[in-house]
């Protein structure tokens, strides 16, 4: 998927859509690996967002980069067929907005996409047990699905220590993701506590400068 050991993604949800194409460019530039593209339903979270039309538009305005959708929607299978068509290289879904998790796995797969596992903090890790040796990467959350801008929930490190020993056991080439709430003050623990991927909306968007940003990030990581 990457070469680098530590993969930063930024979330386009704070990003200025009304100039998205050059957004994405322009962060992409400052030194991001992935592009992480959150879809929003209204229903299966309280918030509506963008879809594989946008997607489709990112890649035809000339964007190479790896794009990490992350579907907090309901249902998910027909939606991830449409994301892998408009250019996803990974999509991410939640368990609990599928009836069959192995089968929405298998279909991302077998249209040669990348798929993630996503973890909500009130969801038990006893869902990836059956699955984890299929999935590329476990997308574990540390807040509540829904909005950017939200404060990391402390209890993830734990979490997120666990799933580092889970994917470990597997010996496996996963990757865990950590989303919400990870800026300057917070990407340290999240990787010392075993992330290797790390989300982070407004505490790069929210800046002037993305390259001088995601410096920073970098630096409290290596
Ligand atoms: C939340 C989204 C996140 C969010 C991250 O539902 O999945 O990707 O935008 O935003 P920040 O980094 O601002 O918490
Ligand atoms: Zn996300």
């Amino acid at each position: 998927m990457s070469d680098n050991k530590y993969i930063i993604a930024p979330s386009i949800l704070s990003a200025n859509f009304a100039t998205l194409g050059a957004e994405v460019e322009d962060v992409m530039s400052s030194g991001a690996d992935w592009v992480h593209f959150d879809v929003m339903d209204n229903h299966y979270v309280p918030n509506l967002t963008i879809g594989p039309m946008v997607c489709k538009s990112l890649r035809d305005y000339g964007i190479k980069n790896f794009i990490d959708v992350h579907l907090m929607i309901e249902p998910v299978d027909d939606l991830a067929a449409d994301f892998i068509n408009a250019g996803a290289d990974l999509i991410s879904f939640h368990p609990e907005a599928t009836k069959h998790v192995h089968r929405s796995i298998g279909a991302i797969k077998d249209k040669g996409c990348k798929a993630g596992l996503a973890i909500n903090p009130g969801t038990s890790l006893s869902v990836l047990d059956d699955v984890i040796e299929d999935l590329d990467l476990v997308l574990l959350m540390s807040v509540n699905p829904g909005f950017g801008g939200q404060s990391f929930i402390e209890g993830t490190l734990n979490k997120i220590a666990k799933v580092r020993k889970m994917i470990d056991a597997t010996g496996k080439d996963i990757r865990l993701e950590v989303d919400g709430g990870v800026n300057l003050s917070t990407i340290a623990e999240v990787a010392k506590a075993g992330a290797d991927t790390f989300v982070a909306g407004s505490a790069i968007f929210g800046t002037d400068n993305y390259e001088e940003t995601i410096s920073n990030l970098r630096a409290q990581i290596s």
